[in-house]
């Protein structure tokens, strides 16, 4: 992965059975129909079905890589540690041998419904990147936090407290650019039909890569930043035309591939 192409990923949270696997083709041939002169699509497309769809999409997308779709497959969240006694929990490591490129840590869902908190989401980070995935790590305010006033402090003390040091030990990794993407999510915009105005992304996106470059120094430019929260096909043009907004983070909009794509 590299900042040098947008990313389009599609979360397609507890939603999806076997026979969505229709909606991934249908995904696929249209990715394959708007291949450019140069025969690559215009973006990295990167679906993070339910865990018990990865190993199935993955196959598919490898065949689908092979005829030149960048398409991957990730996990939408892992446990930190690579086994052990943790009824129900799937590891980073089971996530890569079933075939996944990537995985969503942090989600504000997780955040809510899990109570995971930052550490937690830099532990699950350090995971993805020890089993050789990328890790998506969301942040993003919540309402109240935007209406104080806060919402750059917030998500700044999220990215500084959710983000690993560089990525250690795996050869797939060779740069911070491949190992890490960042997703704003306001956590109000999410599900929810509204979105910041652009100059709030913007602010938002300019404060992430200023933390980035601070942290990780000039690698900080390679890390692709999303926007995710309510990205519709009415509103995705604006939103990614934005200044140091690198692609998207797509919720509702990507269980149906016109919608995706
Ligand atoms: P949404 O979800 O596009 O349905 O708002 C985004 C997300 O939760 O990642």
């Amino acid at each position: 992965m590299s900042r040098t192409r947008a990313l389009i990923a599609g979360n397609w949270k507890m939603n999806g059975l076997s026979g969505d696997a229709a909606e991934f083709e249908a995904m696929l041939s249209g990715l394959a129909a708007r291949r450019d002169a140069s025969g690559a699509p215009r973006a990295d497309a990167l679906i993070c079905p339910p865990a018990t769809l990865v190993f199935g999409f993955a196959e598919r997308a490898r065949s689908a890589q092979e005829s030149g779709l960048p398409v991957a497959i990730g996990a939408q969240d892992c446990h930190a540690q690579a086994a052990g006694a943790h009824t129900g929990d799937l590891s980073a490591e089971m996530f890569a041998d079933a075939g996944a490129a990537a995985v969503i840590v942090g989600h504000s869902e997780r955040r809510a419904a899990h109570g995971e908190g930052d550490e937690t989401v830099r532990a699950k980070a350090s995971a993805a990147m020890r089993a050789g995935l990328a890790a998506v790590i969301c942040l993003g305010e919540s309402r109240e936090e935007r209406e104080a006033g806060r919402a750059l402090d917030v998500i700044l003390g999220q990215l500084a407290a959710c983000t690993p040091d560089a990525p250690s030990g795996d050869a797939r990794l060779e740069t911070i650019g491949d190992a890490l993407v960042v997703a704003y999510e306001p956590v109000w915009a999410i599900g929810t039909g509204l979105t910041p105005s652009l100059e709030d992304i913007r602010e938002a996106h300019a404060a992430l890569r200023r933390g980035l470059v601070s942290r990780f120094g000039e690698a900080g430019e390679t890390i692709r930043l999303l926007y995710g929260g309510s990205v519709k096909p009415g509103n995705a043009a604006d939103i990614l035309s934005v200044d140091d907004v690198d692609g998207a983070l797509v919720g509702g909009a990507s269980l149906k591939a016109a919608d995706f794509l």
